[in-house]
C-alpha cells in the first residue's frame, strides 16, 4: 500500500502513515503563476494499491481539482487501485435541489471522482446517509461519534448530569446513535430554521428537557451561526454549561471569534480539516481521527 497526501491536510496524512508504520509517498505539486497546478507522482506505483488523503476545505474547488489530478497521475502511472480518503467531503450539503433551479453539486463531484478512476471513497460523518447513494463505487462512511463518546465518558459527563442536543432536526440520527453509545444519555432537539436566500439562522423551540450540562453535537461548524443560536436558546432554557462537539472544523468567516465570545464553554472538533493557528481559539480542542482511518485502512 502506498499513501499520498494532497496539500489540504498533510499533518493528518502524516499521522495516518505513522500509525500504519510506513512513510508518505512523494508527490510533486507545482503551482504555476496563473494558479494552475501540475501534479506528478515521484514513486513507482505499478500494481500498487494507492491511497490519497485530501479533505476539501478550505477552498473546495482548488482542493477537488488537486485531488482529481493526483488520481489521474496515479492511474496513468499504473496504480492497481485508488482509494481516496476525503475526511471532509465538500459540497455534501448540496445533496438535493432545495429550490427549483439549483445544481445537485455533490452528484457532480461523485460523477467526476468516478470518471477520473477512483475505486473506493472513505469519508467521515457525511451530512446525510443519502450521499453514499450518489456513488456507484464502495463508500466507507466512518464517524467521529465513537471518539466523542470515549471523550465524554473520560470526562465523567454522565446521563445524570448531561443532555445531548442536536442543534437541528437533521441531526436526530446522529444524536440517537451517540445517546446509545453513552448508555441512553437523554437528548433534545432544537427546531432550527435557516433562510435559504440569506443563510440567516433562527431557533426558538427545543423538543425535550435540558439538564444543567448541554452537549451540542453537530457534523460541522461553518459560520458558527447554528452553534451560537443553539447556545443562546439553551442558556434561556436554564442550561448552566454548554459544550460542543462537531466533526468538521470548517470555521469560515468569523466563526472562531463568535464562538470564542459565545455562551459555549468548550468546542471539540476533529482534524478532518486542518485548522491553522490563525483559526484556533482558546475554547477549541482538536481530537484526531487518524487512528480510526489507519484502522480502517489496515482491516
Ligand atoms: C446543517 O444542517 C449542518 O448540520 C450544520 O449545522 C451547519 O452546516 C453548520 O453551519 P453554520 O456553522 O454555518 O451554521
Amino acid at each position: 500500500m502506498k499513501v499520498f497526501a494532497g496539500t489540504a491536510n498533510k499533518p493528518l496524512a502524516e499521522k495516518i502513515v505513522k500509525k500504519l508504520g510506513i512513510e508518505l509517498s512523494p508527490l510533486e505539486i507545482h503551482i504555476f503563476p496563473d494558479g494552475e497546478k501540475r501534479v506528478r507522482v515521484l514513486e513507482r506505483v505499478v500494481n500498487e494499491d494507492c491511497i490519497v488523503v485530501q479533505p476539501t476545505s478550505p477552498s473546495p474547488d482548488v482542493n477537488y481539482m488537486e485531488l482529481f489530478f493526483i488520481v489521474d497521475a496515479l492511474k496513468r502511472s499504473g496504480a492497481k487501485s485508488i482509494t481516496v480518503i476525503v475526511p471532509y467531503f465538500g459540497y455534501q450539503r448540496q445533496d438535493h435541489q432545495f429550490r427549483e433551479g439549483e445544481a445537485v453539486s455533490v452528484k457532480v463531484i461523485s460523477e467526476i471522482l468516478e470518471k477520473v478512476g477512483i475505486n473506493k471513497l472513505i469519508a467521515l460523518d457525511l451530512h446525510s446517509i443519502k450521499i453514499e447513494e450518489a456513488f456507484n463505487i464502495p463508500v466507507v462512511h466512518l464517524s467521529a461519534l465513537s471518539i466523542f463518546a470515549k471523550f465524554i465518558k473520560e470526562k465523567g459527563w454522565d446521563k445524570d448530569s448531561a443532555t445531548l442536543v442536536s442543534p437541528d432536526m437533521g441531526g436526530i440520527r446522529r444524536i440517537k446513535i451517540l445517546s446509545e453509545m453513552l448508555g441512553n444519555m437523554p437528548y433534545a432537539v432544537i427546531e432550527k430554521n435557516r433562510d435559504l436566500a440569506t443563510g440567516k439562522v433562527t431557533a426558538d423551540k427545543i423538543q425535550g428537557k435540558i439538564g444543567k450540562r448541554a452537549i451540542i453535537i453537530d457534523d460541522m461548524i461553518s459560520t458558527g451561526a447554528t452553534i451560537v443560536t443553539a447556545a443562546n436558546l439553551l442558556k434561556k432554557n436554564e442550561a448552566k454549561e454548554i459544550i460542543v462537539f462537531a466533526t468538521h472544523a470548517v470555521l469560515s468567516d468569523k466563526a472562531p471569534k463568535i464562538l470564542e465570545a459565545s455562551e459555549v464553554e468548550s468546542v471539540y472538533v476533529t482534524d478532518t480539516i486542518f485548522v491553522p493557528e490563525n483559526k484556533q481559539f482558546s475554547k477549541l480542542e482538536i481530537l484526531s481521527v487518524s487512528e480510526m482511518i489507519a484502522t480502517s485502512l489496515s482491516s
